[in-house]
């Protein structure tokens, strides 16, 4: 028992770190298909074993978190996932189990339902809220109940109409679907970003995201986003039979369509489908990395309705993972920023699906002795979606004995260490210079410092040079540093010289982040940073101050505490603040959906809603509706012949506005 259960606290733990990896960071470590094995393992035992059951458990809930650089938007209806499975039989099953409940819930004996099938699009799923037809809130999925507001960048998206090209649009039309980039699309941007020595996307789904979170909209708008709608949280105000005629609609109203959309009566038609698609999956311009089956009628799918994750009327079909054989040439050691040594395995070229592929991930040592793995075998190898290849297995043993951990670090010759509970080896010498390489790399990254220009093979040109000894030495590059290196002209090296300039101004929580401080990611670096506003009141702080902040545990505490007490780090802050670096946290704005909190009161008739539409529409948002004036009132919305409202509202001077002034507001 004690087994399983530790067992259970395991695979929570890896999904919840696979879960943020995927959507806070957009950067996966595994395929979708170990992802999705380590969630069925833990849905089954947390189903065996309902005595662990626990609400906590990331698969009680949807994946996914908001982040804090946007303002929030709570969905009208959750945002929910898909059940997924990668078998033709399961798929079978479930179509009978579908084809049996549906039976059952007909009041004729016709037993014969219409699914719908077409790409799983490999993007970033978007809701877009439409009042009257006219686009008022683009916002991301986040957890599922509260997204971001991305309204300014989605507006920028071609695909997707400012106007529904409807005479009678629904007066509420929530619409979800996703947002992609064309494989083309992502090559060419990539190109770019390795022209201007930045750091390249992964995959045009981690492009996408991205590009949909850039601050300057003007960014997204260069990016060619695409759009398809796929499904709807709320609509009210035109009804639909079926999901083909709402696709339909899609269309009139200026969407763009999926091509490969197939309505099927039989499980037969299905499966042809389904093999025909697979088949044909690289020719699609964009990345899909599955199918969804969905049943047709509307009045069915709201029968079945949901399970607390997913709908019952829809499962999705994923693509097999891409394999190939090669061999293993070497297996190549790595130092992390954190001294953590990694192995990765340098292969043979292969191609694999149109990619050639010559490395694959290895993660830890434990890994290679799993696999019993060693330079010169032969292995199969694996890329599902996006992700580093992996070694799956050995196919043939052609090395002998083991391949050995090495005893000291491969950059500075120190001895290596493998600490308690832990299963990564690390080289603990603060000083070692493969260490530090990897924290400039890391200060200048996009989520950190984001110096564009300042990448990888520069950054390695200046420590050739002597001229990085410390962090903050970027801040004393000079013009005539970056004009001596290769391929540096005027125009290059000015535009790093502004990008650095520029970087001086990122907030405080940037900069905490940057400094690579065990332990402290992103979210934890802004919840440092608005809790102490500056450096010096983080350096003052206690093991004790910090534990009181309540999203930091003991091990963040105690590393911040190690950290700021550094004398080198006190010497490295006072070098960047003397180059101009800013080491406060500006107050954040707009917090909350765009009404959180606001109080209106309405009165007078307005011309483009009625009375319960406008209140519909303040309380989807967040806002609440008073029936009287008072201090507390936020707005008074005044449409024609107002009452005394408008008179008192005067009195008490609360903002008055009128009908075009609340469209404004809703962004329309
Ligand atoms: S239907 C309740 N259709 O996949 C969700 N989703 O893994 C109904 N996705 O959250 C969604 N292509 O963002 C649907 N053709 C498609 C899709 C699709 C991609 C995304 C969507 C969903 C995620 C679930």
């Amino acid at each position: 028992m004690k087994d399983i259960k530790s067992r259970i606290d395991y695979l929570r733990k890896e999904i919840s770190l696979h879960n943020k990896l995927y959507y806070d960071k957009s950067a996966p470590e595994i395929s979708d298909k170990e992802y999705d094995d380590l969630v069925k393992e833990l849905e089954r035992l947390e189903y065996d074993y309902p005595l662990f059951a626990s609400a906590d458990s990331p698969v009680q809930k949807v994946s996914g978190s908001a982040s804090s650089s946007f303002a929030q938007v709570k969905h009208a209806v959750p945002m929910l996932s898909l059940d997924n499975t990668y078998s033709e039989e399961e798929i079978g099953k479930w179509h009978e189990r579908i084809a049996k409940a549906i039976g059952n819930l007909q009041s004729t004996n016709n037993n014969e339902t219409e699914f719908t099938v077409e790409p799983k699009i490999d993007g970033v799923g978007i809701s877009l809220t439409y009042i009257n037809g006219e686009l008022s809130i683009g916002a991301t999925r986040g957890d599922g109940e509260t997204g971001e507001d991305i309204t300014e960048n989605i507006k920028t998206i071609k695909d997707i109409p400012q106007k529904l090209k409807d005479a009678k649009p629904p007066f509420f039309l929530e619409l979800r679907g996703e947002v992609y980039i064309e494989k083309s699309d992502f090559e060419k941007i990539n190109e770019e970003i390795l022209e201007n020595e930045g750091q390249k996307f992964a995959n045009p789904r981690n492009a996408a995201s991205g590009s949909l979170r850039q601050k300057d909209p003007k960014i997204t708008a260069y990016r060619k986003l695409k759009y398809f709608a796929h499904s709807y949280g709320k609509v009210e105000g035109k009804e639909f039979k079926k999901y083909s005629d709402f696709i339909e609609y899609c269309g009139k109203c200026g969407f763009q369509l999926q091509q490969n959309f197939k309505i099927c009566k039989t499980i037969q038609e299905m499966t042809d489908f389904t093999n025909h698609m697979t088949e044909k999956r690289e020719t699609v311009p964009y990345e899909i990395d599955g199918l969804v089956i969905k049943v047709n009628s509307l009045a069915f799918q709201r029968e079945l309705g949901y399970t607390n994750k997913s709908p019952r009327w829809a499962i999705a079909y994923k693509f097999p993972a891409k394999q190939a054989t090669t061999k293993l040439n070497k297996i190549r050691v790595q130092v992390g920023r954190t001294g953590i040594i990694t192995p990765s395995a340098i292969l043979e070229p292969v191609s694999l699906a149109g990619v050639t592929i010559s490395h694959a991930t290895l993660h830890n040592f434990e890994e290679i002795e799993r696999l019993n793995v060693n330079e010169g075998d032969t292995v199969l190898i694996e890329r599902a979606g996006d992700v580093i290849p992996k070694i799956v297995k050995v196919v043939k043993k052609e090395s002998e004995g083991f391949f050995e951990i090495p005893r000291s670090c491969p950059s500075c010759r120190s001895e290596i260490v493998k600490e308690k509970e832990e299963v990564a080896y690390r080289c603990v010498n603060p000083e070692c210079p493969a260490q530090f390489r990897r924290h400039l790399i890391h200060f200048v990254s996009r989520n950190a410092m984001d110096i564009e220009g300042l990448g990888e093979a520069v950054i390695d040109r200046l420590l050739e040079r002597n001229k990085l000894k410390i962090l903050a030495d970027i801040y004393s590059l000079t013009f005539e540093d970056f004009l001596e290196l290769e391929f540096f002209k005027e125009k290059k090296a000015n535009n790093v010289i502004n990008a650095i300039n520029e970087s001086k101004k990122r907030p405080l929580s940037k900069l905490l982040f940057a400094l690579g401080i065990r332990h402290a990611g992103e979210k934890a670096s802004e919840t440092i940073a608005k809790r102490f506003k500056n450096i010096e009141a983080v350096f003052e702080a206690s093991v004790d101050d910090f534990i009181r902040i309540n999203e930091i545990g003991d091990v963040l505490a105690q590393s911040l505490k190690g950290f700021f007490e550094r004398s080198e780090i006190r010497h490295i802050i006072d070098t960047l603040k003397k180059a101009g670096v800013r080491m406060t946290q500006p107050e954040s704005q707009n917090a909350g959906t765009r009404f959180e909190g606001k109080v209106f009161v309405l009165t007078g008739e307005l011309s483009g809603y009625t009375r319960e539409q406008a209140t519909e529409i303040i309380k989807s948002l967040g806002g609440k509706i008073s029936s009287s004036v008072s201090k507390k009132t936020d707005y008074v919305l005044a449409g024609a012949d107002p009452g005394s409202k408008l008179e008192k509202a005067k009195k008490l001077e609360v903002k008055i506005i009128n009908e075009t002034e609340f469209k404004e507001l809703l962004g329309t």
